[in-house]
């Protein structure tokens, strides 16, 4: 296999978090999207499926992300190994927004994620001064996704029975939020 840049960061399977960073997509970045976004496993508790064919992957750099408001790559040493994504609401909703996460499975279990997500809250709330609750809603059996998020000091405020309709299936969902008066670790 190649050996690259994000690689030589996961010596003996270790990541220096220092080398995570967050930063626009880019349609450069096709390959590195394609390894999470072709992967069931990472898929699995997201609503869409997984990606079979690169000119989907094309498509979505170049026509979904220019018009999400705010998406971002994971990157280990500026390459990216997933993206995560705040979704903002207008009107009486828009004191929250909608935070999202995914990483390529051969990069879990290292803090990537925590530590993306700790970067998206030391800087969301002072890019959006109107924003006064990150919210993130996950799956009762994504386990990691809900230990990622306490990890980030976010609070578990409760289970939502039958909220969400994933992939023909009605699922219960646990609700965190941060808010912006909370401590951000
Ligand atoms: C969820 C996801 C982003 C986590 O990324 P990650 O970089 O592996 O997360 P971290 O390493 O920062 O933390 C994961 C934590 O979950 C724990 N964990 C993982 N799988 C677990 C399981 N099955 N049961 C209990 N804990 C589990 C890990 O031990 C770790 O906690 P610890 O540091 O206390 O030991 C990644 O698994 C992913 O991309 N999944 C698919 C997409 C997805 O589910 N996105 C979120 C949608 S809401």
């Amino acid at each position: 296999m190649e050996s690259d840049s994000s690689e030589s960061y996961m010596k003996n399977g270790f990541v220096e978090l220092s080398h995570i960073s967050l930063r626009p997509l880019e349609l450069s970045d096709i390959d590195d999207f394609m390894v999470w976004v072709s992967d069931p496993k990472v898929a699995r508790f997201c609503p869409w499926e997984s990606y079979t064919n690169k000119e989907d992957g094309i498509n979505y750099i170049k026509t979904k992300v220019p018009q999400h408001p705010w998406f971002r790559a994971i990157c280990v040493n500026n390459r990216p190994v997933g993206a995560t994504s705040v979704r903002p609401n207008s009107g009486n909703d828009m004191c929250r927004a909608e935070l999202g996460y995914v990483l390529a499975s051969k990069y879990w279990g290292k803090g990537i994620a925590t530590q993306a997500v700790k970067i998206v809250t030391k800087t969301i709330f002072d890019e959006w001064p109107h924003l006064e609750r990150l919210e993130a809603v996950v799956d009762v059996e994504n386990v990691a996704s809900q230990r990622v998020l306490e990890k980030a000091g976010f609070k578990r405020e409760g289970v939502l029975g039958k909220y969400f309709i994933m992939k023909g299936s009605t699922k219960d969902m646990v609700v965190f939020s941060l808010l912006s008066t909370d401590p951000k670790t």
